[in-house]
């Protein structure tokens, strides 16, 4: 692989996405992680990511500078670059001016990793340090008004460094200079793809399964969705999917799963239908996290039940399921603190919230692909595009959504407000415009309102439209007034209790996507 080290910056996935669009495979590792277990992994190419730190400062993140005579091409980017540029001799100091945002960066040198540069270039920066001259060795290729040196490269030892962000769009020869790196200064060949994944996650899941049975979470959703289809790809008949009505689902949705997965993919499908014990395991509970914890061990506790009709169908008499097939993104992984030294921001609850004593052995095949990997090698697969293109929905479900107590009556208003929404957006035609639109029902707050002549003390709808790449990152969904307005009109009129519906208007960070 291509390594990706994280020096805590909230960009490091991003680098890591940009090297398999390049159809490269990377992975995110800590920058804590031993340098040795990093060449451990065999790595073809490294790249260190920016941070929040300054080289200078005590305490700053480092890295062996062991790294650096492995033999292996090293990129640096902004704090990377520093940190390179410190460790083999370079000066690091304080820029004389910080940069922040669009910077336009003169090239002195378009070659090696610039090659093919013209000779201005628009960047997008943020450092208040700068290089100020570069190790022994180095040429110089590029500077700033702020960074003397900019980028600088040493081919004979592979080591490249730029103090700008590559892999963020609004570099627009970012992903030439990351393509270069990675081609060209590494030689790599770009063969990275979902046939291959594809191909590659049949043979392990073969290999690891044996002639167990194993059964699949679905959730209606594209990831569980796509990891199904592979899993059965693989193993055929030894698959059962299970799908657990929670009653925590949209409206519509139940029908959709039991009618057009089933008729998509051939796969065998038991449903059942636990809203009722969920509602009940689920009383009192307010807080997010709990919450989680409560849905994740209800999950598991219900697919375990499900074990004797999954066997029974089977004609498996006498065998045990064996292993749990989960669609768990690497962003998942990541945010829930799995990508070691990434701090637990939430618990989605397919992976945190799982019970320590499950019985079941996990399959995870989409647990290093990002979401537009997943929608490739569904299409791959076959599936349709209604599955392919859903927007996420998270596992807990309107459960997050309901900010206090969950009971039936605010699910059953939250899912009328949520069809409005859904149905409104999909009517003006923004849905893959919009990664997706949470519809929030602040159940414990009350405002006045007037309707009819008559006082009303009802509770508001929030509208979270979002658009963003992969979900680590998102920006609030400009959604036209008048669609707005016309969500607005037909929700208070539709649903009874709700006086106000009002727009969030945050980008994540600092917020998340969901409330909860
Ligand atoms: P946040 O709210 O963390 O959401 O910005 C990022 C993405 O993850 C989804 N999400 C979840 N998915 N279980 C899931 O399966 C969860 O507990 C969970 N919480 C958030 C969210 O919808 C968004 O796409």
């Amino acid at each position: 692989p291509v390594l990706v080290v994280d020096f805590g910056a909230q960009y490091a996935q991003l680098i890591a996405r940009r090297v398999r669009e390049a159809r490269v495979y990377s992975e995110l590792v800590p920058h804590s992680m031993p340098v040795d277990e990093m060449l451990a992994k065999d790595p073809k190419a490294i790249i260190l990511s920016g941070g929040p730190a300054s080289v200078y400062e005590p305490g700053a993140p480092q890295i062996d500078p062991k790294i650096f005579s492995a033999g292996v091409p090293v990129l640096g980017i902004c704090y990377g670059f520093q940190v390179m540029a410190h460790e083999l001799g370079g000066t690091v100091d304080k820029a004389a001016q910080g940069e922040y945002g669009k910077t336009e960066a003169s090239i002195d040198r378009a070659d090696g990793v610039l090659d093919g540069s013209p000779a201005d270039q628009s960047t997008w920066m943020s450092h208040g340090v700068a290089v100020e001259s570069a190790p022994e060795g180095f040429e110089v290729l590029a500077h700033t008004q702020g960074a003397p040196v900019a980028a600088m490269q040493d081919p004979s030892r592979g080591l490249y460094g730029v103090q700008w962000h590559p892999e963020v769009k609004h570099t627009p020869l970012g992903q030439n200079l990351i393509e270069t790196f990675l081609h060209r200064c590494a030689g790599l060949p770009d063969d990275w793809d979902a046939s291959g994944i594809i191909e590659d996650q049949v043979a392990k899941i073969r290999a690891k399964v044996g002639d167990a049975q194993v059964i699949c979470g679905l959730s209606g959703g594209v990831d569980s969705a796509v990891a199904a289809a592979l899993v059965h790809k693989a193993i055929g008949e030894q698959l059962t999917c299970v799908f657990v009505d929670h009653g925590l689902l949209r409206k519509g949705e139940v029908e959709q799963v039991k009618h057009d997965f089933v008729a998509a993919t051939g796969i065998k499908l038991i449903a059942v239908d636990a809203a009722d014990d969920f509602l009940e395991a689920l009383k009192g509970a307010k807080e997010p996290e709990h919450k989680r914890k409560i849905i994740g061990e209800k999950f598991i506790r219900t697919f375990e039940k499900a074990q004797a009709q999954v066997i029974e169908e089977a004609g498996a008499q006498g065998k045990e399921v064996k292993f749990l097939v989960q669609g768990t993104l690497y962003p998942d992984v990541v945010e829930s603190g799995g990508g070691d030294g990434a701090a637990n921001i939430k618990s989605h609850h397919n992976v945190g919230g799982l019970p320590k004593d499950i019985t079941f052995e996990l399959i995870e095949p989409l647990r290093t692909l990002f979401k537009d990997e997943v929608r490739a090698i569904g299409t791959e697969l076959g599936l349709p595009d209604e599955i392919v293109w859903r927007q996420p929905f998270p596992g807990p479900g309107l459960g997050i959504r309901i900010i206090g107590e969950i009971t039936k009556e605010r699910l059953d208003l939250l899912r009328e407000a949520d069809a409005i929404a859904r149905e409104e957006l999909s009517k003006a035609g923004l849905d893959r415009d919009i990664w997706q639109c949470p519809v929030v029902l602040l159940a414990d707050v009350h405002s006045v309102g007037v309707q009819g002549d008559e006082r009303t003390y009802g509770s508001p709808i929030i509208l979270r439209p979002v658009s963003s790449e992969d979900a680590m990152t998102a920006d609030w969904s400009r959604v036209p007034y008048d669609v707005l307005a016309a969500i607005s009109t037909r929700i208070t009129n539709e649903c009874p209790g709700i006086n106000r519906v009002a727009l969030d208007c945050t980008s994540k960070p600092p917020a998340t996507i969901e409330w909860e």
